[in-house]
């Protein structure tokens, strides 16, 4: 029986225990703050924004929130950084991606204060990751390597395979899961669009986790008997819905699933878990810049 990895109990857990940070640092006089930064007419943007916005408020954390005309020079989105940066109620700041082609995201992201980076994308806390001393895990890979710890899948001395080698997933990715600490030691293979034969990657994987952002890429017939299945993928395609469109992750399910001993859905897997990293790392921001120490979970 294949185990369908349910990422909504696993993040509601996580997001339960961290109200005891929030209230010990309430009972030091702060009050955790989080700015989210949209600059973006795109719909599912403006969804991805409001949902963090809504579990900060349900959790406690204040949320301060920015919405730039799309059509503006990156040096307005800069200015409006360094607002956030030195505004001592703001102890995370979170600008949603993607930004438009027109604005230097690099630029954006290294101009965020490292401390209040709670996406962990600056430089400086790339760099640590990479060193294994991270201040900010980035949220979706971090919420992997949890969901992966929740669901007692061990990644020590496995073969795992991380399909996607972007910044804010498939990199840190890896790099938690080589990393030598608990819910690394997995000896890490690095897939992306230039690799000549994915399936004979992912056929010898024990742990895949699916980062590509094309959908259904990876069927049945790619995954090994036994494996776990990690689907990071939220694509929209076209269909006889509502709203004209389903959500389908990077994974084909239903063939995976005859395979896989475990498994996440889209939705429900990976996303609430990215949201409750979030959440998690405001805390933390908090904490380190206030100086009142919590017992993150
Ligand atoms: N659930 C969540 O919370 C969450 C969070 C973040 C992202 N996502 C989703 O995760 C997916 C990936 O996001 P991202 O930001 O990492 O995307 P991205 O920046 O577009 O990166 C995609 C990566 O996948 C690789 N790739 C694309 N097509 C491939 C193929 N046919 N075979 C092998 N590799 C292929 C690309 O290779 P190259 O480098 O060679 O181009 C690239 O490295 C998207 O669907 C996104 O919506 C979900």
């Amino acid at each position: 029986m294949t185990e369908i990895i349910d990422g909504n109990e696993v993040a509601d857990g996580i997001e339960s225990e961290l109200e005891s940070c929030v209230e010990t640092l309430e009972s030091a006089g702060v009050t955790p703050g989080l700015a989210t930064v949209l600059m973006s007419d795109d719909e599912a943007s403006e969804t991805y924004v409001s949902m963090k916005r809504r579990a900060c408020a349900e959790l406690g954390i204040e949320s301060v929130h920015a919405e730039l005309d799309p059509t503006e020079p990156t040096e307005t989105l800069l200015e409006q950084i360094d607002d956030l940066n030195a505004d001592p109620a703001v102890h995370g700041i979170l600008v949603q991606l993607p930004l438009p082609d027109h604005v230097d995201d690099r630029a954006v992201l290294e101009r965020i204060e490292p401390t209040k980076d709670v996406d962990g994308f600056h430089p400086e806390n790339a760099g640590l990751l990479v060193a294994g001393e991270s201040r900010f895990k980035p949220c979706t890979p971090h919420g992997i390597q949890r969901l992966l710890a929740a669901a007692d899948v061990e990644t020590e001395g496995k073969d795992a395979v991380v399909v996607g080698r972007s910044n804010i997933v498939g990199k840190p990715m890896a790099n938690l899961l080589i990393q030598k600490a608990d819910g690394g030691n997995a000896t890490t293979t690095v897939c992306h669009s230039r690799t000549a034969d994915l399936g004979e990657k992912t056929r010898e994987a024990d742990i895949v986790i699916a980062a590509a952002g094309y959908p259904e890429l990876i069927d049945g017939s790619m995954i090994g008997d036994g494996a776990v299945v990690i689907d990071v993928g939220v694509n929209r395609v076209d269909a006889d819905t509502e709203k004209g469109y389903e959500l389908v992750g990077d994974v084909e399910f239903e063939s995976a699933k005859t395979k896989a001993d475990a498994i996440t859905p889209v939705p429900g897997g990976v996303g609430p878990m990215t949201i409750a990293m979030l959440l998690y790392n405001t805390v933390k921001a908090a904490s380190i810049q206030e100086d009142v120490p919590v017992s993150l979970p």
